[in-house]
């Protein structure tokens, strides 16, 4: 299994995000992960399109090799938004259905842009819709903590979530990617990837270190036990 870590820069420091992407980046991250809040679909308020292509220059390897940048919206209406973040260099796009009065519209205004898009799933929130869109989506993000926060303990349902998912994708036959979010850390991901996810978000276990490319090398590590 190709596993990725996407670290999410919530928990990074504001002051210095351009240099905490970059040290992300050197600690052997795969993808950026941005989260967007807009105080109405989630209590709370992060950063805009104008973040996003501020920092699009600092997601690149030391030899110049792009970083995807994963941008995750929790907003609410969701597609002025997309369009906005996929020209401010957003690669893949994902937002909450339940946020979307008209979720393959939604999804075809990510893909009509270029973006890789994606569907992500609260806690609490079935995944009925996901039969409707799988063929038009290239990742599933399934919510382990209520979103609007870092630094939450991961919600154990999640797993059998990220198992009826992997089950769904892999009967599609289709390239997509199962990405898991919220209370991700060395010692639970290994749980995380036996259920059947291969991306990572992980906020406070990585920026709140002092040392990030232990923590990620310890991701590896467990990630190397893993079953699937
Ligand atoms: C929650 C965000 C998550 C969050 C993860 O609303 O979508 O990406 O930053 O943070 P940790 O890893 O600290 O749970
Ligand atoms: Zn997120």
């Amino acid at each position: 299994m190709n596993y990725r870590i996407a670290p999410s820069i919530l928990s990074a420091d504001f002051a210095r995000l351009g240099e905490e992407v970059k040290n992300v980046i050197a600690a052997g991250c795969d993808w950026i992960h941005f989260d967007v809040m807009d105080n109405h679909y989630v209590p709370n308020l992060t950063f805009g399109p104008m973040i996003c292509s501020a920092l699009k220059p600092h997601a690149k390897t030391a030899t110049g090799l792009a970083v995807p940048i994963d941008v995750h919206l929790m907003v609410q209406p969701v597609d002025a938004l997309a369009s906005a973040f996929a020209e401010a260099g957003a690669d893949l796009i994902s937002f909450h259905p339940d946020a979307s009065g008209h979720v393959h519209r939604s999804i075809q205004v990510i893909k009509g842009k270029g973006c890789k898009a994606g569907l992500a799933f609260n806690p609490a929130e079935p995944l009925d819709v996901l039969d409707w869109v799988i063929d038009d989506i290239d990742l599933v993000v399934i919510m382990s903590v209520n979103p609007g926060f870092g630094g939450q303990s991961f919600i154990d349902s999640a797993l059998r979530k990220i198992e009826d998912v992997r089950r769904s994708i892999s009967a599609s036959g289709k390239d997509i990617r199962l990405e898991v979010d919220g209370g991700i850390k060395a010692d639970n991901i290994r749980r995380v990837a036996d259920a059947g996810a291969d991306t990572f978000v992980a906020g406070s276990a990585i920026f709140g270190k002092p040392d990030y490319s232990a923590v990620v090398n310890a991701m590896r590590a467990a990630l190397k036990t893993a079953q699937v």
